[in-house]
């Protein structure tokens, strides 16, 4: 049994289908590349898959669960974490508030023994405190954790969104253009990132326009052209796919 699987998974908006009865497999274990064109329906995908939408039809089950019809809010609590393509940053929270926040939304603390000042309650706070410090020196992000997130450079905000995501222990990390507007330095930090990711038992599912990025992380690639899938293979196999170039060359994005 794949980790993710899409079955037929269609989402028109009106007239136009965004993905069209796509059928895509996850396995445990893999870093995955989704590629396409501007518009090819990726970020469509993972808002099905994440919730945010419901799907015009089809089905996307995860561990033997199908998640139609689910919130997203389920569906984080069953291991399924996300990024956005616009990182969304809280203004007036610190790096560090950033992580607790997303921890805290992911399994709610009882405000009884918060408000009573129990040891207990210290004891959680003392861990959540704990395990937010490790993943921002995971991310790099330790020296700006008492930084307001607002004040951060863009590809640091992202970097921070993926923090985040981890903060949930995700079984599976779906991540949406990660790498737009990093600068170099930042995007090797997040290849080593994702890297870690999977080496820590997650799976992931990188969206990126990012080749060189794509290309050396992912063990398998996906690519989208109209919401339909065109190829998928290695890395090797989708770069010399006729198809891809095709798609690429019509648009003049290239895939290389
Ligand atoms: N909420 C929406 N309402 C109407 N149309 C939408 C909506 N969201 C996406 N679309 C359309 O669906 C298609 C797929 O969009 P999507 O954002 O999934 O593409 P993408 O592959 O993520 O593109 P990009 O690489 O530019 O981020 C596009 O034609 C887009 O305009
Ligand atoms: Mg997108």
């Amino acid at each position: 049994m794949s980790l993710l699987e899409a079955a037929a998974l269609s989402k028109h908006f009106g007239g136009l289908a965004a993905v069209d009865r796509l059928d895509l497999r996850v396995e445990a274990g893999e870093i995955r590349g989704l590629i396409g064109p501007n518009g090819s329906g990726k970020t469509t995908f993972l808002n099905l898959v994440s919730g945010v939408l419901p799907p015009s039809s089809g089905r996307v089950v995860f561990r033997g669960q199908c998640l139609v019809g689910r919130p997203p809010h389920a569906i984080a609590r069953m291991g399924i974490a996300r990024t956005y393509q616009v990182p969304r940053i809280f203004r007036g929270l610190t790096v560090l508030e950033h992580v607790l926040v997303a921890r805290a939304t992911y399994q709610p603390l009882s405000l009884v023994p918060i408000l009573l000042g129990t040891r207990g309650a210290r004891q959680e706070e003392a861990r959540l405190r704990a395990e937010a410090e490790e993943i921002l020196q995971l991310v790099r992000l330790w020296d700006a954790r008492d930084q307001p997130g607002e004040i951060l450079p863009h590809g640091l905000k992202r970097l921070l969104e993926v923090g985040r995501a981890l903060a949930l222990a995700p079984v599976l990390v779906l991540l949406d253009e990660p790498a737009a507007g990093m600068i170099e330095r930042e995007v090797l930090l997040l290849m080593r990132l994702i890297q870690k990711i999977r080496s820590q038992g997650a799976t992931v599912l990188l969206v990126e326009h990012n080749m060189p990025l794509v290309m050396s992380v992912a063990d398998r690639v996906t690519v989208l052209d109209f919401g339909r899938k065109i190829a998928e293979g290695s890395p090797e196999e989708v770069q010399r796919d006729p198809a891809v170039l095709e798609a690429y060359l019509g648009r003049g994005d290239g895939p290389a």
